[in-house]
């Protein structure tokens, strides 16, 4: 079995280069269904749920190639197979983003409810919502969800809630509807606004993201595009919590700064310094970190997907910490295995209060989910002695390199396989 070792680290100083954004290559990719020419997309991070949703594709009837490195094409030209496999399906929550594009192109889709990380029931009633909004028959059973409509028509429709995966589905199947979409209370996650750039690269007629409003026009055809995907701001944010939890000096290349000011502010209150210039940002943390309290929000709020790394440095900090996680109902599967790290976190329904410990200990703890992994290797790199982590596959889905990038910034840590 693959784990992760990580042991106790000197202060992570030297640079590394950010991936491109797992978040964002998925909806784009899917919105590569949407037109009969090829796209070709750069800045593909090299992870398995970007890998799981090109076999998707594949089995729809797309070419999917590498051109080397992070470059991918997709030629949709040839989807006929407008039922996605289910038990890839059922493997990433990204799946479900072929449903607005296939639906808008073709006028019926069939697929399986989508998995993803265990961190709450993840529903997919707002993406339903906003589909019937736009004239789409909606049939659900044996497993199954059913789209059809011969034409979608544009409409206005409210999101009960700012949901990233809904908003990035109705975008999508909005650009070839007849008519203007309003999408009110809308997600405004930079995610959100790569995919609208890219969709407009294509011929889409979007204004608005990256706001709770997006208008969109709909059109009649997309073109085929070439596209460069935005950096992922939630490795950026892991490496810079790494960085601070080991009191270290490290800049991170290729990143996008607006998109880490939630992070930044967080990192700077609790007691670090930050440095940003155009497309690099550095963290020098040489002093004892202090308490703070974190509530996670839509964007530009603290990122959810930051909870769990900012959980481990709090359990080092000075003082009595208190993260409040208002968007997933169950993302707190964390604290348990920092706990056995030595952490002294006590969880009351989506509040965790977080006393600062002086010392963590290496322990064998399981990576109950993609972030959470992340949070016990930034956890491991300050406790003392080492740490194994299992439910690697969990972190091998968000982060491209993780352990050579830890190795890059001085610190002990390998993926090893126990018999
Ligand atoms: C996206 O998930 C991200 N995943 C998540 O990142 C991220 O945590 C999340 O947005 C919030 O920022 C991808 O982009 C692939 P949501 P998504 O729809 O779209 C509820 C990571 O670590 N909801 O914004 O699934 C839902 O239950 C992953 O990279 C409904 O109630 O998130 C949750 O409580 C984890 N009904 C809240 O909204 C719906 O129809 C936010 O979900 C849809 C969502």
């Amino acid at each position: 079995m693959k784990q992760l070792l990580i042991r106790h680290s000197s202060p992570l100083c030297g640079e590394i280069c950010i991936s491109g954004s797992k978040n964002a290559a998925l909806p784009i990719l899917a919105a590569s269904l949407l037109s009969t020419e090829p796209v070709r997309i750069a800045n593909i991070p090299n992870l398995s749920d970007i890998k799981i949703l090109c076999e998707i594709l594949t089995c729809l009837g797309c070419t999917v190639n590498t051109k080397g490195g992070h470059v991918l094409s997709v030629d949709a030209s040839q989807v006929k197979n407008l039922i996605a496999p289910y038990d890839l399906a059922g493997k990433i929550r990204a799946s479900f983003l072929i449903m607005g594009p296939l639906l808008a192109r073709f006028g019926k889709v069939r697929m399986a409810l989508p998995g993803g990380c265990p961190i709450g029931s993840r529903p997919v009633n707002l993406h339903l919502k906003g589909f019937a909004a736009l004239g789409a028959e909606i049939s659900q059973g044996y497993g199954y969800i059913e789209l059809r409509a011969p034409r979608l028509t544009g409409a206005r429709l409210y999101f009960d809630f700012p949901s990233v995966g809904a908003t990035e589905n109705i975008l999508m199947a909005a650009t070839l509807a007849d008519g203007v979409s309003i999408l009110e209370n809308a997600a405004a996650e930079p995610e959100i606004v790569d995919l609208a750039n890219f969709l407009c690269s294509m011929g889409a007629s979007i204004s608005g993201a990256g706001t709770d409003t997006i208008r969109v026009q709909g059109v009649p055809y997309l073109c085929g595009t070439d596209y460069t995907i935005i950096p992922d701001r939630i490795e950026a944010g892991s490496f810079m919590i790494a960085t601070a939890i080991t009191r270290g000096d490290v800049t991170l290349r290729g990143v996008i700064c607006d998109h880490l000011k939630p992070v930044t502010a967080k990192i700077q209150e609790a007691g670090a310094k930050v440095f940003t210039n155009d497309e690099s940002i550095r963290v020098c943390a040489d002093s004892p970190f202090h308490s703070l309290d974190i509530k996670t929000l839509p964007f530009p709020g603290f990122p959810t997907d930051m909870q769990a790394q900012m959980m481990a440095l709090l359990s080092t900090a000075n003082g009595t910490s208190i993260i409040t996680e208002t968007i997933f109902e169950n993302r707190f599967m964390h604290a348990a295995e920092l706990t056995r790290m030595g952490a002294d976190i006590q969880i009351e329904g989506r509040t965790a209060v977080i006393k600062g410990t002086k010392r963590l200990t290496g322990s064998r703890v399981c990576a109950t989910d993609l972030r959470a992994g992340a949070s016990l290797a930034l956890a491991g790199l300050a406790a003392d002695g080492y740490t194994t982590i299992s439910g690697i596959h969990h972190l091998v889905r968000g982060y491209e390199n993780f352990d050579q990038k830890l190795r890059t910034l001085g610190a002990d840590a390998e993926f090893i396989t126990l018999s």
